[in-house]
Parts: C-alpha cells; sequence; structure tokens
C-alpha cells in the first residue's frame, strides 16, 4: 500500500491503524500484521533511551531509525517525526530535514503544532513533501504546557484546536494526529475536515488511530532509574499482550479492534 492508496482508504471510511515503531523487526511484524502505517515516533527518546521527555532526539536518532523501519516494511506507508529544533526556526531547513527523512526511507513527515506552523506545512506539500500535522497535546511543547494534559477542554483552546485542524487541512496536510483531545472535539474535527484524523487519547470517532508500541504490550513503565510503581499508565493505553500472550497476535488483535470500532472504548477517551 503507498501513501496515495492508504489516504483513499482512510476517506472510504475504514479505520486506519497505526503503531509507532522503531527498528526493521518489529517493522517486518506489523508489516505481517496488517498495521496499515507506521510511526517512526520522536516518543524513542522516551521509549528507546530512557528520557524524561522528547526534547533530546536529533534528526540523526530519526534518521537512523526510520532507516531501520524502512528495511523491515518495504511496502508499509513509514511517517517519520520531525524533532524539535528541525522545523521550527524556517522553512527551507524544515524543507532540508524532511528531504533527509524521505531519503532515509519516510513517506511523508510529522509535525507539532498550529499556528506558524501552517506556514511551513503549506511549504513543504508545495515542495511535494507529504505533512502529516500534530494537534491537541504536543510532547514537544511539554514544559509550555505544563505536563502531560488533555488540551482543548475549554471553549477557548478547543476553537483553536479546531482552527488548526482546518488550516493544516486547506494547507494540504495528508493526515492530522490528535493527541488527547475529549473525544467529542475530535469528533467534531473529524466531520469537519476532509483531511483523515489519527487519535492518541482522542476517541473513537477519529478516521484512525496510533499507539505506541511498548504501550500496546504494556512493557513501559517511565523512564529508567524511576521506580515503575510510581509510572502512571495514560488512560488511552490498552495492553492487549497480556490477552494473547504473542507479540504478532497482540499486534494483529490491536489492527482488529481499531478496525471494528472497539478500540478505543470510553475508558480510554476522554
Ligand atoms: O512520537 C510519537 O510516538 C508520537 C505519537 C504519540 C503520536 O508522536
Amino acid at each position: 500500500m503507498n501513501l496515495t492508496e492508504l489516504e483513499k482508504l482512510a476517506k472510504s471510511g475504514e479505520k486506519i491503524a497505526m503503531l509507532t515503531c522503531y527498528d526493521a523487526t518489529f517493522a517486518k511484524l506489523m508489516e505481517l500484521a496488517g498495521v496499515d502505517m507506521l510511526l517512526v515516533g520522536d516518543s524513542l527518546g522516551m521509549v528507546l533511551q530512557g528520557a524524561e521527555n522528547t526534547l533530546n532526539v536529533s534528526m540523526h536518532h530519526m534518521t537512523y531509525h526510520t532507516k531501520s523501519v524502512a528495511a523491515g516494511a518495504p511496502n508499509t506507508v513509514i511517517m517519520a517525526d520531525m524533532p524539535l529544533g528541525s522545523y521550527e526556526h524556517d522553512d527551507e531547513a524544515a524543507y532540508k530535514n524532511a528531504i533527509w527523512l524521505i531519503r532515509s526511507g519516510a513517506d511523508l513527515v510529522k509535525f507539532e503544532g498550529g499556528g506558524s506552523k501552517v506556514k511551513t506545512a503549506r511549504y513543504l506539500v508545495e515542495r511535494g513533501i507529504p505533512v502529516c500535522a500534530h494537534l491537541g497535546f504536543t510532547p514537544q511543547s511539554v514544559n509550555q504546557l505544563g505536563g502531560y494534559k488533555i488540551q482543548g477542554n475549554t471553549d477557548e483552546s478547543a476553537a483553536k484546536i479546531m482552527a488548526d485542524a482546518i488550516a493544516m487541512s486547506e494547507a494540504g496536510v495528508s493526515f492530522i494526529v490528535l493527541e488527547m483531545v475529549p473525544a467529542a472535539l475530535a469528533k467534531k474535527i473529524t466531520e469537519s475536515i476532509k483531511t483523515p484524523t489519527i487519535g492518541i487519547g482522542a476517541g473513537v470517532d477519529c478516521s484512525g488511530q496510533v499507539l505506541v508500541i511498548q504501550d500496546l504490550l504494556g512493557i513501559y513503565s517511565g523512564v529508567s532509574g524511576k521506580n515503575p510503581s510510581d509510572f502512571k499508565t495514560p488512560r488511552f493505553v490498552k495492553n492487549f499482550l497480556s490477552e494473547t500472550n504473542s507479540v504478532q497476535y497482540a499486534v494483529s488483535n490491536y489492527v482488529h479492534a481499531v478496525k471494528n470500532k472497539t478500540f478505543p472504548a470510553q475508558e480510554h477517551s476522554y
């Protein structure tokens, strides 16, 4: 499946199942399990590198892991995150960094934020780089947002996220990730724009879902050196491994649950 076919599938109403992936072994397993799109997320700073956040992930880290994922899943659409500092300052630098990710095997790039980033999205799209916008909770702004908190739960912030989603859609992005926003807001956004939305903690009515693979397997318990019992699993996470005892089945059960809309349930939504 290529990106154009995947965009068509999403627009046809079939739910898109996406997972984060950082290496070739998991990429191959996910491709065989029917995952529609793999995200080389800068969450690798947390789940691979043991950091508290994604702020120290570099372009070198991202291109290294994108190459690994592309080697394992040559027939699956690959999205790569643009790390902090690689796209905010000027559009030409964003373009050069996006090209680096595309040459490493990504089909499209994702970056965080609306507002001034709409211009960046348009700049890349006009130059042939497919883009995914990331709105709602944006992990690279964790310090500005005051921690890992739901976004869009006031009229003002909901209106801002809606306006950003409309502007990003008009700029021609291929997908919009909505992270940690009320399910009702994600539904309204999804119904208001042509661009497919991918939710994480955004309810079942998005056009698709994404989870971090370590969360799906129930093996992430916070950063190294901290007591795992202090770690609070986010509400939107479901452990699919505990039901099956098989990584392959856990991943394919996730794909089926997204496709038949049994995941996320209300208990995973805000
Ligand atoms: O980096 C990442 O894994 C992400 C997802 C949380 C959407 O951006």
